[in-house]
């Protein structure tokens, strides 16, 4: 698949698992998880992460990655996490609200921005 192929996929996933992940943080712990939240948020996460690699292997970087490949990876595994730690309670609903766009920035800025490291 071309790199623009692996783009339009990694930037359907960014925008499926946001809006599942405001469908899920929009509903009270009491009310339960919003399943096509779950769904949406799951979809667009591994299409992430696959277009992810393949933007990648496009790019020619192999192994070993550099550090802001793993800062995505560590963006990646915490938006993950957001909807457990909504419904366990670990995560105050507007501290998740704030979480989740802060991760969105940073993991747009380190794929945008000239690769700081
Ligand atoms: C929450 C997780 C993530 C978000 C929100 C995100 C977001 C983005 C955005 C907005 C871009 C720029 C697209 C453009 O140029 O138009 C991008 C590029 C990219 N992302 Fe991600 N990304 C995430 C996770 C990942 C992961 C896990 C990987 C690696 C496995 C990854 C690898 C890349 C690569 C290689 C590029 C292209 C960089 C370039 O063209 O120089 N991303 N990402």
């Amino acid at each position: 698949m071309p790199y623009e192929a692996y783009k339009v996929l990694h930037l359907t996933g960014l925008i499926l698992t946001f809006l599942g992940l405001g469908g899920i943080l929009l509903r009270s712990r009491d009310q339960g998880p919003s399943r096509f939240g779950l769904v949406l948020h799951g979809l667009g996460m591994l299409a992430l992460l696959v277009a992810g690699f393949g933007l990648l292997a496009r790019l020619g970087l192999n192994w070993p990655w550099p550090g802001w490949v793993w800062a995505k990876l560590g963006v990646w595994l915490l938006v993950g996490a957001l909807p457990t730690m909504h419904k366990k309670g670990i995560l105050p609903l507007a501290l998740g609200w704030l979480v989740a766009g802060g991760a969105g920035v940073a993991a747009a800025w380190l794929g945008v921005a000239p690769k700081p490291f």
